[in-house]
């Protein structure tokens, strides 16, 4: 998928107080980094940051922290965070099939939202449901693995149900029409959310768990 290149994104991005350079070697010290013993959250491929900025306000006493590897899109992400206070966010720039450089045995939950759905055959190990990401999670998780997933897209998730069922996920909710639950989910929207939901689409939801 191609997204739209701010100019100046390198700059906006690594003069945040959100953004975090070098973040290898914080590996097993996030939670120094927050200066607390809250559970940490990821949401991988965060985009322009609407979902990760609307948790951090609802949720004080949960860290949560941004990975996106485009600048650009970050950037955008930056800009809403100028005025703003939020002590329990972080930004990181990577590709998140490196996840175990930055992170050890520290992440409470991880976010997908709407994430590329990688269609073709030969592209199916960057999807973030693949096999080969599910093992990397399996590092970074604390204990147990807690995977939240949103899309609109009903191949992608056709798929992710299966790749995580595979790989011994339950699934504690689905939704095959978020926006329309006779029992509410709690629910922040993402940026391409926002537009899927003016635009009528149903969003698929899955909130899949292993216990160790
Ligand atoms: C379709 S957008 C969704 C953005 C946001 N989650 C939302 O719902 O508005 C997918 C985002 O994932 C990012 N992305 C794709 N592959 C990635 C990877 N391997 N590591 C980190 N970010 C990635 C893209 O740059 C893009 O910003």
């Amino acid at each position: 998928m191609r997204y739209k290149r701010v100019e100046d994104a390198k700059d906006i991005v690594s003069e945040s107080p959100y953004y975090v350079e070098n973040p290898t070697q914080y590996k097993n010290k996030w939670n120094d980094v927050f200066q607390n013993h809250h559970p940490i959250v990821i949401e991988l491929g965060m985009g322009q940051g609407d979902f990760i900025i609307g948790m951090a306000k609802n949720y004080p006493n949960i860290n949560f922290i941004g990975i996106e590897m485009f600048l650009s899109q970050m950037a955008h992400a930056v800009q809403k965070l100028e005025k703003l206070h939020l002590p329990n966010l972080k930004l990181i720039h990577m590709d998140a099939k490196d996840l175990d450089t930055v992170f050890g045995k520290e992440i409470d939950t991880i976010y997908l939202t709407f994430c590329d759905p990688w269609p073709k055959k030969q592209d199916e190990k960057k999807r973030f449901t693949h096999e080969g990401f599910l093992r990397v999670y399996d590092k970074v998780y604390k204990k147990d693995k807690h995977l939240i997933l949103k899309t609109d897209n009903k191949g992608f998730f056709q798929y992710s149900l299966e790749s995580l069922s595979q790989y011994w996920y339950v699934f504690d909710k689905i939704s095959l029409d978020l926006h329309h639950e006779e029992r509410s989910i709690p629910n922040i929207m993402t940026d391409y959310e926002k537009r899927y939901y003016v635009e009528g689409r149903p969003i698929y939801y899955v909130d899949a768990k292993f216990m160790n």
